[in-house]
């Protein structure tokens, strides 16, 4: 017969595990900072282009967004490779990362905007972006934003779902146009849900059929979003050849000529990974470290972005299809590891038995993706460190749910310190919050030379729409 533990027994197994848990975080090695490019001086302090991140907080204040422009010309440059072959037609999404300063470099680089609501596009349009260089995806598209789109002639207006071909023909009727139309799908193993119409039950078919037959628009494009993190060969294959098969019954049924395939995003940040429920326990009970992912199992940019055009033409030509041109809309692969996030450990608050606190002046009101994800984090001053501790890293919120991780090693801490946290340029700005703290300033690196992208919100701003 298996007893069950008593109270004490369980404190210390847990006291056990816990040392167990100590041991390997010794061991671990955080991801090389070279991979973002930073270095680190004689001093132990990392540095971006010459800049010790930490004087960048003394300057601009803290927290701080610190934008790498090279990283992100690099980016745009692999994600327009052309080599043997016309180039995918690049488009980013918008929401990832709707810092203006930043969407203007990648424009200049070549790249589309991929928007998903009124304020996007008008954001795109406000930005000088050609309207022959945006796509149109979301929801929940007003009738003005329809207006606007069609009324400018948009490079691609992507339906959602079936119902709302109605209402974008209706649109187009009234403005006598007829806009380049894509339908939304689901694969297997893509986003479903709210979005696309899924291939599986003929739903997709049914939804460009409706399409086709619609006399105000110019039905060409699918459009599928896989959603999840995308990082191997096995996903991108699958995820086309359900496409594929789609669009050849579709040509075979109707006579569907599919001449624009829009592949949306999702391809992974090497450096970033998923946190699995039990990687989260072990943290939270153990303070075991998070396993930081091999950023040798993702494919890269340029590596991706070949391999879909390779597969893209090998799949049309097996199905007697004409090669369509090829749309990609990435998000957090574009930019998510050019940017950075540094905060100050405001203080610490040590508990007899267990890892101290070090309180931050950034928590999920600015980081909110880092409690599902990993996300390297440096002392910033002190690369050189010998000795270790492990932290329970909380935000400033005064919410018990602001703590970013709840076990992290990291050199010594002080308050005062900075620390980095690392691919900060994905999902992390979109999701900020003015909760209790107004956001950060934004900066860019760019060539040595550091500037402002949007300044820090004072307590004005956040009282702004009030009273009008
Ligand atoms: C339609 C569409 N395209 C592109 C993206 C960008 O995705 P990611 O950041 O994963 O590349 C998204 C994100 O949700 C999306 O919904």
């Amino acid at each position: 017969m298996i007893r069950p533990l008593t109270r004490r027994s369980k404190q210390a197994l847990k006291t056990a595990l816990s040392t167990l848990a100590q041991h390997r975080n010794a061991r671990r090695r955080p991801l090389p900072p070279r991979l973002w490019e930073l270095e680190v001086d004689a001093a132990g302090h990392l540095t971006l282009e010459g800049h010790a991140l930490a004087e960048l907080t003394a300057r601009w204040g803290s927290p701080l967004h610190v934008v790498h422009a090279a990283a992100l010309r690099r980016n745009a440059r692999a994600f327009l490779d052309d080599e043997g072959g016309p180039p995918c037609e690049v488009y980013y999404s918008y929401k990832t990362n709707p810092i203006p300063g930043v969407l203007r470099l990648l424009h200049a680089e070549g790249i589309g905007a991929e928007v998903i609501s009124e304020y996007e596009l008008w954001l795109a349009l406000r930005l000088g972006v050609d309207p022959a260089r945006i796509v149109f995806n979301g929801p929940v598209k007003s009738d003005a934003s329809l207006r606007e789109a069609i009324g400018r002639g948009i490079a691609l207006l992507n339906a959602n779902h079936r119902e709302e071909l109605t209402r974008i023909g209706a649109v187009a009727a009234e403005l006598g146009r007829r806009p380049i139309t894509g339908v939304r799908v689901c694969t297997s193993a893509s986003w479903g849900g709210q979005f696309g119409a899924p291939i599986d039950g003929g739903e997709a078919l049914a939804a460009i059929e409706e399409a086709c037959r619609n006399p105000h628009l110019d039905m060409r494009a699918l459009h599928v979003h896989f959603g999840a993190p995308l990082r191997t060969e096995e996903q991108l294959r699958q995820l086309l050849d359900e496409t594929l098969d789609l669009a050849h019954v579709a040509a075979e049924r109707f006579g569907f000529e599919l001449d624009i395939l829009d592949l949306g995003g999702s391809l992974a940040i090497p450096t970033v990974q998923a946190l699995s429920s039990k990687d989260k326990r072990l943290n939270m009970t153990f303070l075991a470290d998070l396993p930081p992912p091999d950023p040798g199992r993702t494919l890269e940019i340029r590596a991706y972005v070949r391999l879909v055009r390779r597969l893209v033409r090998a799949g049309c030509q097996r199905r007697g299809l004409p090669v369509p041109r090829i749309v990609l809309e990435p998000g957090r692969a574009l930019t998510g590891n050019t940017q950075l996030l540094l905060t100050t450990v405001h203080t610490l608050k040590h508990a007899s038995n267990a890892a101290p606190y070090a309180i931050l002046d950034a928590g999920i009101n600015l980081a909110q993706s880092v409690q599902s994800e990993f996300h390297q984090v440096y002392a910033a001053t002190k690369m050189h460190a010998s000795n270790y501790g492990s932290y329970r890293l909380a935000g400033p919120i005064c919410s018990p749910g602001d703590v970013l991780y709840w076990g992290c090693t990291l050199p010594e801490l002080a308050p005062g310190d900075t620390l980095a946290i690392m691919d900060a340029g994905a999902y992390f700005v979109p999701f900020a919050t003015s909760f209790s703290f107004p956001q950060p300033a934004i900066v860019l690196v760019d060539d040595g030379a550091v500037r402002p992208l949007r300044r820090a919100e004072r307590f004005e701003d956040l009282v702004l729409c009030d009273d009008p």
